[in-house]
């Protein structure tokens, strides 16, 4: 069994964008500059913002974070995207999901520009990428096709299953497998909450992609022998052997899916620094775009 090490992985991406922005700064072109808006105190959010910050500041590039009270209405974290918008010291711009209940977060998506929606999660974006055109691709979908194509995994005529259909994972990497390329080419099934026999159709994928939501929801009994396993899934658990009171596990149960997997990601370690170095290639590529690079 191989552990598909997204640390490791995520550290040769972020090399190579590192030294981009080292050329960029030689040619005394300002580096890429990426802002985070972060709305309310979920602590979960808290703890990507930072680390998006922390691997910018590790590239080279520059961050800041604009953070808004959980009292903040949807009119003003409308304005304040329409500042990032206008503002030409900016390359790209997140909005840490998910927002407060009373701000409706597809509006505040719509408003972004679509060249610095380095999420990808503008509709012209979305629709860019399930037509296989070029756009920013949502982070954590390309993520995984990065350490798929790291480990030169095979994945033309396998059968792909995708558990959930968020709008930020399931969805999209269900479309950019079925896709005429590599990483691609697969048959993919995506499966739900509605969906019926779902132990027997995750058993039956050569790769299985997990965005449920659920900790340790994948066990051996629904895991193909030799498949590929990437789990999506990051839950804090209380636990009393760690100093921190808590450990981090995944939607799958690692000890016991990995007695049958081929290769598997790890949580933590996995797909989350693949997230992040897709985040930094998105701000690289908005900054050379608008830049004319
Ligand atoms: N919340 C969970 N994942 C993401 C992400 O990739 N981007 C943003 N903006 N919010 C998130």
């Amino acid at each position: 069994m191989i552990v598909l090490d997204g640390k490791k992985t995520s550290q040769k991406l972020r090399t190579e964008i590192a030294k981009e922005v080292a050329e960029m700064i030689d040619n005394e072109i300002r580096p890429p500059h990426l802002v985070a808006i972060l709305v309310g105190d979920d602590g979960a959010s808290q703890t990507y913002v930072n680390a998006k910050e922390k691997a910018c500041q590790s590239v080279g590039m520059t961050s800041s974070v604009y953070r808004l009270s959980s009292k903040t209405s949807e009119k003003e974290l409308l304005a304040a995207v329409d500042f990032l918008n206008n503002d030409p010291d900016v390359d790209g711009f997140i909005v840490q999901l998910p927002l407060p209940k009373h701000i409706n977060e597809q509006n505040v998506i719509e408003r972004i520009d679509p060249a610095k929606d380095v999420d990808g999660f503008h509709p012209v974006n979305v629709g860019k990428m399930a037509l296989g055109l070029d756009c920013f691709l949502p982070a954590t979908p390309n993520g995984i096709i990065e350490i798929l194509k790291h480990y030169q995994i095979e994945t033309e005529g396998k059968h792909c299953v995708v558990l959930g259909r968020s709008n930020i994972v399931g969805s999209p990497i269900s479309i950019m497998m079925s896709q005429k390329k590599y990483p691609g080419n697969a048959t993919v099934t995506l499966c739900h909450s509605k969906t019926q026999n779902l132990a027997e159709i995750t058993a039956s994928a050569d790769i299985l992609i997990v965005a449920i939501g659920s900790p340790e929801f994948v066990k051996e009994n629904m895991v193909k022998e030799g498949a590929v396993v990437i789990d999506v899934g990051i839950h804090r658990i209380a636990s009393t052997t760690t100093e921190s009171g808590f450990i981090l596990k995944g939607d799958v149960d690692f000890a016991a899916v990995s007695t049958k997997a081929s290769h598997i990601t790890p949580v933590p370690g996995g797909v989350g620094p693949m997230t992040i170095a897709s985040l930094l290639s998105n701000t690289l590529k908005a900054a050379k775009i608008s830049r004319s690079i």
